[in-house]
């Protein structure tokens, strides 16, 4: 089966609109508690409806789910709590069929502990070749009982286990997720061949995982604070590694986004050169505070690292890891650090709602393309999940201190007076929904002439037929302080007030979409963002 629409020259991912599903909770075709893809596939009509481009699934594989996935044991099988091979298939061309194409997640870094390899290596002697795939090392000390190095983790914890041989191995995440030894061609070569399944299978693209980890220096030297290059961030080698990949990825016309966590411009451009990733995750504006000069600084700047490889920017406000938009703008810190996450942080959700809907047009009006979180069309907040059904791993490895992902990943709500709200045929599904959510459901949206999926239905119509929207030039216009102001090609004029008084819209023709009412002298309320035609 050859790649749907896929052709060179078809460049759509420049200013698709990208829809992230979390298989778990998406829908629940089974009713056993847990998404699937005979989920999926009953809802294909709802992504189509509000009218995305594209779908990305998070780690759909066989998995223990010690992550939620991203701890990969086989990348050739569906968990069979999701499906089976023969319905990913049948969906990719489902969707294909309603034009929307299919993005699948890879995590090169690391595997799961029970991948067919780790398990091998586990098996097999120290200076084995089957441990070789990996980072197996003696331990320091006297007698080894001391990990190999200081590396901090990418979650809390330690990033080295003890096996009981006395050797150590490697993992940046949980010690279910065993990091792979990208200098062994057995790895690259894998790697190769999984991208070429999924693409032979009619996948328009992949997104991938943790990409500015996989090299390691090969001395396994302790991190010391301050001293480029970072030992496994960002090394030079991983664009040997990504040159390869691009040149599978032409044959078949398919596209690659990263999720590269950089803070360095200059060094996040490298990925997205000519021959490399088409597009990153633009994480620089997922975190950016609800403050108009530092979003047009970080929009500059994002622009700015963009243009010299000719890479569309990538817009993004949340997904399957961060605080939910409407709960993170409805806070005195409006920005996003996983650091900072705790408990019971005060939030306005009618301030965070009102915000997030600014925030859907101002993302939606920017050169590029754009990734939507499955329930950012419904406004979800982010849900108190009861410390004892919490399973992310984050919350574990802090000691309870960072509340970890779940609140972001919970079942949604389909149908207001359904069981699960019409996730599923059950009344428990996998993490609990919070009792409130009967008028966030789509059913009861759907119909809503204010609701946020007729806000972002609404807006991705008009993306799709105003010319000016998505990729192309952007020039910011005189404004007020605190008001960000700027026009597309054709005449089109995004305007967000973020200050805390009423603005002065602009002269303009006709007003197409607002995220919320005007006031009765046609200012612009605070919190509220419009798309005009000059
Ligand atoms: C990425 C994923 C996250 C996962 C981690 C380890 O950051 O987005 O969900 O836990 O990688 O694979």
């Amino acid at each position: 089966m050859a790649a749907p629409h896929s052709s060179r020259s078809d460049a759509w991912w420049r200013d698709a609109v990208i829809y992230q599903v979390y298989p778990r909770s998406f829908a629940d075709g089974d009713g056993d508690g847990t998404g699937d893809l005979a989920g999926v596939r009953a809802r294909l009509p709802h992504l189509a409806e509000l009218g995305v481009d594209a779908v990305w699934f998070t780690p759909w594989y066989a998995s223990p789910m010690v992550d939620g996935g991203y701890d990969v044991a086989d990348y050739r099988a569906i968990d069979p709590a999701f499906g089976t091979l023969d319905e990913a298939e049948k969906l990719i061309a489902e969707a294909a069929a309603l034009g929307v194409r299919v993005i699948i997640d890879i995590v090169p870094n690391h595997v799961s502990d029970q991948h067919a390899w780790f398990r091998a290596a586990l098996a097999s002697k120290p200076g084995s070749p089957e441990r070789e795939r990996f980072h197996f090392r003696p331990g320091r000390g006297a007698n080894g009982e001391l990990p190999p190095n200081d590396w901090p983790s990418q979650f809390s914890g330690a990033t080295w286990t003890r096996v009981p041989d006395g050797e150590w191995y490697l993992h940046l995440f949980t010690p279910e997720q065993p990091d792979l030894n990208w200098a062994h061609p057995d790895v690259r070569r894998e790697h190769e061949e999984v991208l070429r399944f999924w693409f032979e299978r009619g996948v328009a693209g992949v997104r991938i995982d943790s990409a500015a980890l996989l090299v390691k220096d090969p001395a396994l030297a302790d991190f010391v604070e301050g001293v480029d290059p970072h030992p496994y961030i960002d090394q030079d080698d991983l664009h040997v590694i990504y040159r390869s990949w691009r040149a599978i990825a032409d044959e078949y016309g398919a596209v690659f986004v990263g999720e590269v966590w950089l803070p360095d411009a200059e060094r996040f451009a490298r990925y997205l050169r000519p021959d490399e990733l088409h597009t990153a995750f633009n994480f620089n504006f997922l975190t950016c505070p609800w403050e108009a000069d530092r979003l047009r600084r970080t929009i500059d700047a994002t622009l700015a690292e963009h243009a010299p490889v000719g890479a569309p920017a990538t817009w993004v406000l949340c997904n399957h890891d961060v605080t939910r938009t409407v709960t993170r703008y409805g806070r005195e810190d409006t920005g996003f650090d996983f650091a900072k996450k705790r408990f019971g942080t005060p939030t306005d959700l009618a301030l965070g709602t009102r915000r997030a809907r600014a925030a859907a047009l101002l993302t939606l009006a920017l050169p590029g393309s754009v990734y939507l979180y499955q329930g950012e069309e419904l406004g979800l907040p982010e849900a108190d999940i009861p410390p004892e059904r919490i399973q992310d791993p984050m919350y574990f490895r802090s000691g309870g201190v960072d509340p970890g992902r779940d609140g972001c990943r919970v079942p949604l709500p389909w149908e207001a007076e359904a069981p699960s709200y019409g996730f599923g045929a059950t009344s428990d599904p996998w993490l609990p929904q919070p009792p409130d959510w009967a008028r966030r459901a789509v059913d009861r949206q759907r119909t809503e002439p204010e609701s946020m999926l007729t806000l972002y239905r609404e807006a991705l119509r008009l993306r799709r037929s105003e010319p000016g929207l998505g990729d192309g030039a952007l020039s910011w216009q005189p404004s007020e302080e605190g008001v960000l102001s700027f026009a597309r090609a054709g005449g089109l004029l995004c305007v967000v007030n973020l200050s805390d008084r009423p603005a002065v819209l602009p002269r303009h023709e006709r007003l197409l979409l607002a995220s919320g009412p005007l006031d009765t002298d046609g200012a612009l309320p605070r919190d509220t963002a419009v798309w005009l035609r000059a």
